[in-house]
């Protein structure tokens, strides 16, 4: 299908296209070669009601997979799970996008398989209205359109005209290439990072004394995990190394648990080659050097256990200085209690990374295992405080200057990227 690929806009990019009931269904049909014209691949879900107006198998036929109609097929689920479904996508478009599939997305309800779908998925939606013209005038139908918008689903069309009903005016779905350009728009505007690969750091490192102890420190992962969904919000493919925390994994992310700054470092080299590397773990700088196999005992009269220490792998500065396989650009953090930026501009020559952000984490700050942060950025063209904020919101700000610094024609200068 590639071969004779119109456009190089789509290629590789994963759609699932939920097909509602509609006479509009119809044209969903072309939606799917348009689309794979372009090098998308497209999987497609059938509701009942879609099912009336085209029939899987033409479906089927165009999109080269298998439909999927139905919420409680155990083939399906044994196969391809909803979750799966939903997660195995880059996009999702429902076209045409009824009254009735509209009202369900916009208060939450699961009652089949397109809706549930709608409820699982972790990305975008671009719904593309069809009906006709009095139900989309109708109050409920703009009340749910105005939560759906602001839920950030994207919205293309309806246009006006001629209805299959004989009435006029808005409610006719989008033409097929109408809905290719917004779905080109929606990859070209908000994904300024797809194609890229990340690999991010998190949490604390556990290191063994014994059997049941260890040398740990209380670095929550909160700012490390929401760098990589922030990351991953822009489009990245990011691969998640995190230490023993209590978070959810975040969505749409690839997640590697360990508990070691050893075991850190291993799975951070088997995720290179990356573009990007941000490294948020607070890493135990030291192990016991030797860890006892069995659990050690108090025996009273005897001299207490002395553990001895050695120095684990330093994970950014690896990274920063690995011979073959240095990511373009290479992130750390400085968690300092004192001289906050001269240490942390000390740091990042030190360890070789392009930027570092400097916090401070005195106990009054509040920072470790709070949900805020206030970190400085440093760079070689010098440093910017940025305002406290949520450890959210200072992902996202990081992410954006990230998605600048790969943005074709800025001079790279995280200085420069408007707040
Ligand atoms: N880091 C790492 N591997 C280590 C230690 C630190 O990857 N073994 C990374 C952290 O993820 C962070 C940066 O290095 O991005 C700085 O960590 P920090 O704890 O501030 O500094 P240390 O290297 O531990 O130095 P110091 O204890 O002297 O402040």
């Amino acid at each position: 299908m590639k071969d004779n690929a119109v456009s190089s806009d789509l290629s590789g990019k994963r759609i699932l296209l939920v097909i509602g009931g509609g006479i509009a269904a119809f044209k969903s049909l072309d939606l799917i070669r348009r689309l794979r014209e372009r090098g998308a691949s497209v999987r497609a879900v059938l509701t009942k009601a879609g099912a009336e107006f085209v029939t899987p198998l033409s479906v089927s036929a165009l999109t080269e997979d298998k439909v999927y109609t139905d919420l409680f097929s155990l083939t399906d689920e044994a196969e391809m799970g909803h979750i799966q479904l939903s997660r195995q996508a880059d996009l999702v478009v429902v076209a045409p996008a009824t009254a009735d599939l509209i009202a369900k997305m916009a208060h939450g309800h699961a009652n089949d398989l397109a809706s549930t779908v709608l409820m699982a998925t972790d990305k975008r939606v671009l719904i593309a209205p069809a009906m006709n013209v009095r139900m989309w005038d109708h109050k409920a139908t703009q009340r749910n359109l105005t939560t759906l918008q602001g839920d950030g689903v994207l919205v293309a069309g309806p246009n006006e005209g001629a209805m299959a009903c004989g009435e006029f005016g808005p409610g006719r779905m989008a033409e097929p290439l109408e809905i290719v350009t917004a779905i080109e728009r929606a990859f070209a505007v908000s994904q300024p990072l797809s194609g890229k690969r990340a690999i991010v750091t998190s949490g604390p490192t556990h290191e063994p004394i014994d059997p049941v102890r260890f040398i740990g420190n209380r670095s929550s992962g909160k700012q490390g995990h929401a760098i990589a969904a922030a990351l991953a919000g822009q489009g990245a493919d990011v691969t998640l190394v995190t230490g023993p925390v209590a978070l959810p994994d975040p969505a749409g992310v690839e997640t590697v648990h360990v508990e070691t700054a050893r075991e850190m470092l291993a799975a951070v080299e088997a995720a290179l080659p990356a573009d990007i590397a941000v490294c948020a773990a607070a890493v135990a700088d030291w192990r016991v050097a030797d860890e006892a196999d069995q659990k050690l005992k108090k025996e009273e009269g005897k001299t207490l256990p002395t553990l001895n220490l050695t120095e684990n792998p330093d994970i950014l500065k690896a990274v920063s200085r690995h011979p073959s396989k240095r990511p373009d650009l290479v992130v750390g953090f400085a968690a300092e209690t004192e001289k906050v930026e001269e240490h942390a501009a000390a740091k990042r020559s030190r360890k070789g990374c392009d930027w570092i952000l400097a916090n401070d984490v005195s106990p009054q700050t509040g920072t470790f295992g709070g949900d805020r942060n206030a970190v400085t950025l440093i760079s070689d063209t010098g440093s910017v405080p940025w305002p406290a904020a949520d450890k959210a919101d200072i992902a996202n700000r990081l992410a954006a200057e990230i998605s600048a610094h790969f943005a074709p024609g800025t001079d790279k200068s995280p200085l420069e990227v408007a707040e």
